[in-house]
């Protein structure tokens, strides 16, 4: 059976302390969080504090950063600021709320591509585009902007429907199926088998413990991005008791 990658994006839920109190409760819980494929995205400011009180071998990322590596840009965060596992480019709260577009979220991409860390590039369509059937030629847009050849790089898609974020309101199975199967056909045409081998499919849009073993039977995904749900200890613990190995 594959492993099931849990990442948690904690967005601007937790503050240092709270940061700090989560990690405290994971490393209580060695057995279970362990043997988990597991990636904390804690705030930028709180990625030092999680580094070092996390005793357990679980990864770390950044939600976004910058597209610049270094210089004049006050207020951003480099890629290269800290030693991360993992970004996030192109969620739609950056795509919206920032109003980051296409060609910012390529500079971002390839930023992350020529760091360490491995990106998870986020698709998906709004409510409105739905509705106007739109959802495949919004991601055939969103993915316009991955390079021809990954060289065998990591790389993770992850579908959110931005109706589906915070909402819950989450897609049916057939329908999670049928877009990331849309995306897998648009990746075979881009990638060799090689490079193939190298991606993973992600979904995200208000996945939680009561949920999960539902979205889990959809044989395309290899992991869930989790937004709220990952930032609160009892509902995170619960939904990753239910990831079976
Ligand atoms: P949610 O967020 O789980 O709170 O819906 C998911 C995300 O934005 O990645």
């Amino acid at each position: 059976m594959k492993k099931i990658t849990i990442a948690a994006n904690w967005k601007m839920y937790l503050d240092e302390l709270g940061s700090i109190d989560f990690i405290n409760k994971l490393n209580a819980e060695k057995e279970l969080f362990s043997s988990h494929d597991i990636i904390i995205f804690p705030s930028h400011a709180c990625i030092r504090s999680v580094k070092d009180y996390l005793k357990l071998d679980l990864k770390i990322g950044m939600q976004d950063c910058d597209l610049h590596k270094k210089g004049a840009y006050t207020g951003s965060t480099s890629i290269n600021s800290i030693r991360i596992d993992s970004c996030i480019v192109g969620h739609s709260e950056r795509r919206l709320v920032y109003e980051e577009n296409n060609d910012i979220i390529a500079e971002k991409l390839k930023t992350i591509l020529s760091s360490e860390a491995d990106p998870i590039l986020c698709i998906g369509e709004t409510l409105e585009q739905k509705d106007s059937n739109l959802t495949k030629s919004i991601i055939d847009n969103q993915l316009s902007i991955l390079p021809k050849d990954l060289h065998q790089q990591n790389l993770t898609i992850a579908y959110e429907p931005v109706w589906a974020i915070g909402s819950g309101d989450v897609p049916t199975n057939k329908y999670i199926h049928e877009m990331l199967s849309y995306i897998k056909n648009r990746l075979k045409s881009l990638y060799s088998t090689a490079d193939l081998d190298n991606i993973k499919l992600f979904y995200g849009g208000s996945v939680n413990a009561n949920n999960i073993n539902e979205l889990i039977s959809v044989e395309l995904i290899d992991g869930f991005l989790i937004g709220s749900a990952s930032a609160n200890f009892e509902k995170f613990k619960d939904i990753v008791k239910q990831i079976k190995l």
